[in-house]
């Protein structure tokens, strides 16, 4: 059983290793030059489900008045619901709920 990783052996986990933990590493907390730190992020626990869906499908550009890193967040546009359902899951997951 994987230890202190983002894996929570469902669906939710195989999306979020498959598309997001290269940026975002496998327990969540961000990799260096590569993507934020989503493990009790403020914006997910201010974020309804229909937000960070909305966020997904978009993506954030670098230079964006909202930008954290100055980096490319891509968009995942071309996920399905199911998908799209399962990585929020694991958003949630990350931030204990
Ligand atoms: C190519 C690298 C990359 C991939 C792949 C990626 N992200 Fe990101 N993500 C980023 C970067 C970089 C940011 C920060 C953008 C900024 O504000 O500068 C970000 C930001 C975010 C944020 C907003 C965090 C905040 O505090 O504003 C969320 C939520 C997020 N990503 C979720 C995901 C999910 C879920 C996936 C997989 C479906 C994913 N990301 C895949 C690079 C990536």
């Amino acid at each position: 059983m994987p230890n202190r990783s983002a894996v929570n052996n469902d669906a939710s986990s195989r999306i979020y290793v498959a598309y997001c933990a290269s940026c975002h590493g496998e327990d969540g907390r961000g990799l260096p030059d590569l993507g934020f730190n989503l493990v009790g992020n403020a914006f997910i626990r201010t974020s309804s489900n229909a937000e960070l869906r909305e966020f997904l499908m978009i993506g954030r550009r670098p230079g964006s008045p909202d930008s954290k890193m100055d980096l490319l967040m891509p968009a995942f546009d071309y996920l399905t619901d199911e998908e799209l359902n399962a990585a929020i899951a694991q958003l949630r997951h990350l931030n204990g709920g």
